[in-house]
Parts: C-alpha cells; structure tokens; sequence
C-alpha cells in the first residue's frame, strides 16, 4: 500500500544532479521492501561488453580517435582498472589505518564511536520526526514505528542554498528550523502524541559530516566536506545548536540521538533484517559505518567492558582514506585543488558523486588541449569547473558505446557545443571515459567494503558462512548505471564466487531518515 503525495520522482544520476526543489512524499508501511526491489533490477541487468575503440589517424571526423586520445585513454584504463593484486594491496593499508583509528584519535580513518549502542531488534515503535541535514538536501520526515515496520513516513526535502555551505552555523540551523516549521504546520500529529520528555517532540538529527561525539545526543563537528566550510560551528554542541534554533522558531523539539547517514542506514535495515552488519552511503559523499565490538575500540574513554557482546556502531568516515596504492590520476590532483577541504577526503573524491562529473570534465579539458577533443579549442562551459554533472557521466556511460548519437546530443545541449563539432570519435571517447570513472568509482566502493567484511571476518566477530547483508543509500548506487554489479564484480574477484554471494548488498531507501528515528526510539523506550 503506497499512498503517493506530490511526489516528484528524480531523474538524475546522483543527488548532486539537478532535484526538484521540494519533494513531498507520503509512503506507508510497505515502504522498507521497495529496498531489495530496486537492488534486484540492477541484479539482472546484463553485463555490458567492453567499449571497443579503434586508433585513428588524426583525424577525428573519420568517426574514430586520434592517436592522442587514444593514448590518453589508454593511460586512464591502464589506471582505472584496478588489478586483484592492487586491491588487495589498497585492503592491507585499509586495515591497517581502520586499526590505527580504533587505538588513537585524529587517525586518516577517524572511526567515530556513534554511542548507538541498543542494536535495531524490529521491535522499535513510537513516532518520530527525523532531520537530515545531508550534503545536497535537507529533509524533515515524520515516521511511525509499529509492529516491526514503518507504518507511515511522510518527507519533505529542500536544496540546501549554496550560500549557507559556505556562511554561519546560525544561518544553517535556522534554514533547518524554518523548514521543519513549515513541515509541522502541514503534517504535524507529533505535538499531539505527548511523546518525549514533557510532551516534546522526539526528534533525531541525522548529521552526515563527521563529527566527535561523548554521546549519543551531543557532539561536536570534526570538519566539514562535500562543499561545505562553515567556520564558526567548530566547538559547539550540534545538538544545542538545532534545539535552539528550533526554540527561536516557536518549535518545543527534543533530540534523543544524533547519527551519522550511514549509521541510520545501517540501523535502518537492521531493524528489518538482523544480518545487517553494514551501513554504506554512496551518493554526494561516501562513507560506511559498522558494528564493532566495544572492546576493540580501545580509545573510547569510559567503554571499558569485558564483555564479548558489548557493541557500538562505528562510524569509519572511509573518505578519508588516503593509500599510494589508490590509482590516482592526475585530474584526482586538480579535482581536489579546487576543493574547499584540499588535501582531504581522497578515497570519497574518488568515488562520490560529487566529484565524478569535474573529473571528466578535467579529463575532456587535458583531451581538447592535447588530442583536438571538440575540435581542440577550448569551449568555454568546459573550461568552467563544476560544469559536467555526475548526472550527465551517468546517462553517458548508461547510453554506451553502441548510442553515440545520444551522447552528441547530450554532450552538445550540456556543453553549448553545436551537435556538427561533435565527432563520433569524440563522443566515442567520452562514453569510454565515463566508464573508466564509474567502474573506479564502484570497485573502489566493493574494496573497502571488501576490507571490512576481511576485519570481521578475521577477528572473529562476522562467521565466513553467515550472510553479510550490506545496507547501503545514496544517488551513486540508486541511479548510476549498474553500480551494484559492478561492485558485485570486484568482490567476486576479491573473495571467490561462492564467499561473494554472501555479500548482499542491499539498497535501503531513506535509511538516514527511518534509522534516525529507529536509534531515536531504542533509545526513547
Ligand atoms: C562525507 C561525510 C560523512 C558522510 C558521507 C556521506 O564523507 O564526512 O560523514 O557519511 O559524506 O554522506
């Protein structure tokens, strides 16, 4: 039963790509199946043969590359596939930083102590409202638990104004509030429920930067990311910084628990399925939360505890991860010299949505000044960073070797390049390149998630002949053309056919959203 209310469905790749400016859904309990659904389509799609290209002799307008871009691309696929030795070699330095993280704070992996420590058992229920301050919306969703399922889930989300990534926490938290306020005066019962501590309403705050918490309803940010740097939130409780925003805003809230994105999917679809033992976002940003076993986090002060089944979810903040053994590319360099967090956030710079679509543009650029890609002179939209939508890699690569047509005509509409400049070498060259990008992108994806599934495994706390259900969200892995399988591809390479398939990786829709408020009401009961 899915009642639908104003809902705008998204075309784009990833969720940097162009969104409707407010989406309002209404979805009722058979929500949380939608997940596997979606999973599965991707699951039976056909594998796609490798692009065959041919080496030209100059002269594009032939329908073929030039010797250039061909070498070009040579030297992006001699980079972008990534060998098994290779990755196992990027695991071991995993591993090592994940352990490092564990033991000493300010590591490259920062492995952030959620204190979510009342694992999702189905049996959750109350109504919640969570809030989402994500790295290109901001969502308010209203949900109710009962009987092991989401009974009702209405959402609202807005863009987050470019300004305010860049302004004070003030002017954020104050979007975050006048938002919810709208929200309320459309679809409030909460008030009404009387729940939460004198008659508040319950809220969790799903904060998807990383940040240091000593509990489960304060903590402070560790950095921003995705485009984000705000200079004055550093050494204020988030926490208090939201309620009192929604004070000013007349709003009587109160939030048990604020999680990281990952944790609330992880726990999200831990409470439908008790295999979960991953959480992963793979949209704007990146990143993968785990259940650890509290003893071995031995830097948390106070979480002493002998007891083996003591756990804590543990957010990892992959994006870091920095190894001379990723395959970095020249244009990973000039990606991250025009980020606001330069020198940071390598491996999710690699991966993210945000970040693919500069990356071909980069390489389009190098191709136009070295190889007479688009004629060789350079076009003025490509010339302008942040220009080439991950939306576009995506529909690029989805079209493939076989539709070049459409990709000149995708290309010239987004580059306001006239349709009679675009060879079908050109368009040969960028398909060839968005595929280079987005298989990077996935494998890297399945190795870290290869990695933990080896930690696991390797201190005893995953049995290799248990299913290791990965519950994993974002734009990248929902709309990218065949995500899933190709990460599905690199784990059969790392870990055999047969340990491959008890690797499931399973999309989980609006897990920030219901796992905040699954966090919220464990710890609310
Ligand atoms: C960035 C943030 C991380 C978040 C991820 C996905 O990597 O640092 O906290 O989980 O984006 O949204």
């Amino acid at each position: 039963m899915v009642k639908e209310e104003d809902r705008k469905t998204t075309t784009a790749a990833t969720t940097t790509g162009s969104r409707a400016s407010s989406v309002s859904l209404l979805v009722c309990s058979a929500v949380l199946g939608i997940g596997a659904g979606v999973g599965l389509y991707f699951w039976n799609r056909t594998k796609r043969n490798r692009t065959p290209w041919r080496r030209g002799k100059g002269n594009a307008n032939k329908g073929v590359m030039t010797k250039t871009q061909v070498d070009l691309l040579e030297g992006y696929e001699g980079k972008c596939v990534l060998t098994k030795k290779q990755m196992e070699g990027i695991i071991e330095d995993f591993l090592a930083r994940m352990e490092e993280g564990l033991e000493r704070e300010e590591q490259q992996l920062k492995m952030l102590p959620s204190f979510v420590e009342k694992m999702p058992c189905g049996k959750e229920e109350g109504e919640f409202l969570a809030i989402d301050l994500g790295g290109t919306n901001s969502r308010v969703v209203r949900l109710a638990l009962k009987g092991g399922q989401v009974r009702e889930m209405v959402a609202h989300e807005d863009p987050i104004p470019k300004e305010l990534m860049v302004g004070t926490t003030k002017e954020l938290f104050d979007f975050i509030a006048r938002q919810v306020k709208t929200f309320l005066g459309k679809h409030n019962t909460l008030a009404q429920s009387g729940q939460g501590k004198g008659g508040k309403i319950p809220i969790g705050f799903c904060f998807s930067y990383p940040m240091k918490q000593t509990g489960l309803a304060n903590g402070e940010i560790v950095n921003w990311n995705k485009g984000f740097d705000i200079k004055d939130t550093f050494g204020k409780d988030l926490v208090e910084l939201l309620e009192g925003s929604l004070s000013e805003y007349k709003i009587q809230g109160k939030v048990f628990a604020m999680v990281n994105d990952t944790v609330g999917t992880l726990a999200a679809h831990k409470f439908i399925d008790q295999d979960t033992q991953l959480g992963v976002i793979l949209g704007t940003g990146s990143n993968a939360a785990y259940i650890e076993g509290k003893r071995r986090i031995t830097k948390l002060q106070g979480g002493e505890t002998k007891r083996e089944e003591d756990k804590m979810i543990v957010n990892i903040e992959w994006g870091n991860f920095k190894s001379s053994r990723l395959p970095y590319l020249e244009e990973d360099r000039e990606v991250d010299e025009r980020t606001p967090n330069k020198g940071k956030q390598h491996f999710e710079k690699m991966i993210s949505g945000m970040y693919l679509g500069e990356m071909v543009r980069l390489a389009c650029l190098r191709a136009s000044a070295e190889g007479n890609l688009f004629g060789g002179s350079q076009k003025d939209k490509l010339q302008q960073a942040w220009t080439f939508p991950t939306s576009l890699v995506s529909r690029i690569d989805g079209l493939g070797p076989e539709k070049l047509d459409q990709v000149k005509k995708e290309l010239s509409a987004a580059l306001d390049i006239p349709r009679a400049e675009i060879t079908h070498g050109c368009a040969r060259f960028v398909s060839r390149l968005c595929q280079l990008v987005g298989d990077r992108s996935a494998a890297l994806a399945a190795t870290g998630v290869t990695a933990i599934y080896r930690y696991l495994m390797q201190s005893k706390q995953v049995s290799p002949n248990q299913r290791f259900v990965v519950a994993v969200d974002g734009g990248l892995f929902e709309h990218y053309p065949r995500y899933p399988e190709r990460m599905q591809q690199t784990f059969i390479s790392l870990l055999g056919k047969e340990q491959a398939k008890r690797v499931e990786l399973v999309h989980s829709p609006d897990g920030s959203g219901i796992g905040t408020a699954v966090i919220a009401a464990a710890t609310a009961r």
